[in-house]
């Protein structure tokens, strides 16, 4: 049987709080930029996307997430959850108070 709920809510920890600010902070260039190594950097200028180039990531950003959202890029060595939404993030910069 359904009985309502009556203790009183407990403040979230503190180590919560640093955690979601961590979620809404908007990475700089700067570390996008260290997520393609010079591998990645040297194979894709080859089809016209210069890695680390902001303008052209930038350019480029929709079929950069693509790949590697979907682990195809960099070929064999998959990006982690946090480097993919950081790039999403920096991506969305200008709408992130409609996106997430
Ligand atoms: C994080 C690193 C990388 C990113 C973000 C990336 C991104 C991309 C993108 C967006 C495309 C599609 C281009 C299009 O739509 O025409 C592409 C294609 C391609 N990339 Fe990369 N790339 C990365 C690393 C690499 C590396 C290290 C290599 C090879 C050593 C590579 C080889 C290729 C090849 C061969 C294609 C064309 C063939 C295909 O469509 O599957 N990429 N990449």
């Amino acid at each position: 049987m359904y009985t309502k709920e009556t203790t009183t809510k407990k403040k979230a920890p503190i180590r919560k709080i640093y955690k979601r600010s961590e979620a809404f902070r908007i990475p700089e260039w700067e570390e996008i930029k260290s997520f393609f190594t010079e591998d990645d950097q040297a194979c894709m200028s080859s089809f016209g996307i210069d890695l680390w180039d902001e303008e052209s990531v930038r350019e480029n950003a929709a079929a950069i997430f693509d790949e590697v959202s979907k682990g195809r890029m960099p070929p064999a060595n998959p990006w982690n959850p946090y480097m993919i939404n950081s790039f999403f993030k920096w991506w969305k910069q200008s709408t992130i108070g409609t996106v997430i």
